[in-house]
């Protein structure tokens, strides 16, 4: 299975966790991994390469930060540029049929405040809906998210043991993961 991560932090150079997620990856040498903010420092989205892209990979992964309930902007951009009306979705938008999307997410919140009753309100699973909703819109397959929650104040090695999750998590077969 082919796999293509999109790490969308606006200041990779800079961050701790996907760092360390992108990190794990180059023990993975079949595995893609793209810095979409070093891709496009202007924000301007090559749409045809990215379509291009997507149809050459199996399996997607979107890695990011946590931010204000939501992604950073430039991948919001790029679900606006790339998943365009007669492609990605409507009558004969079909590019995407059955290709497994996976979020992967960092948060400063902890796992507790992400549970029903915590104090962020809702659960991680119902904040990231309106992704996977983009997702499934585009014919795609929305496997199981991975989070890493509290990485704010976490050690290096705890973020050295969520990246070995998170190569695991990306990796496991579809079945796997649903179960
Ligand atoms: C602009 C901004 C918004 C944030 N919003 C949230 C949020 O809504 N929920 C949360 O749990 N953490 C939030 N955080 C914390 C980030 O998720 C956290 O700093 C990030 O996951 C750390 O990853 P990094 O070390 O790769 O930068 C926010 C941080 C910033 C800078």
């Amino acid at each position: 299975m082919s796999i293509m991560v999109i790490a969308a932090h606006p200041h990779l150079d800079k961050s701790r966790a996907n760092q360390a997620l992108v990190h794990e990856l180059q023990h993975h040498a079949d595995i893609y991994v793209r810095d979409l903010y070093q891709d496009y420092p202007g924000g301007d989205i090559d749409v045809e390469r990215e379509q291009q892209l997507l149809t050459q990979y199996d399996r997607v992964v979107f890695q990011f930060p946590f931010y204000w309930y939501s992604c950073p902007p430039l991948l919001k951009k790029w679900f606006d540029d790339v998943l365009t009306y007669g492609w990605a979705h409507g009558p004969e938008g079909k590019a995407l049929k059955d290709k497994e999307f996976i979020l992967a997410t960092t948060t400063g919140g902890t796992e507790q405040s992400y549970q029903s009753g915590g104090d962020n309100g809702f659960t991680i699973s119902e904040l990231l809906r309106p992704i996977q909703r983009t997702l499934t819109r585009c014919n795609g397959i929305y496997l199981p998210a991975f989070v890493a929650f509290h990485v704010t104040p976490g050690t290096d090695a705890y973020l050295a043991a969520e990246a070995k999750r998170y190569a695991e998590h990306i990796q496991s077969s579809a079945r796997a993961l649903m179960h």
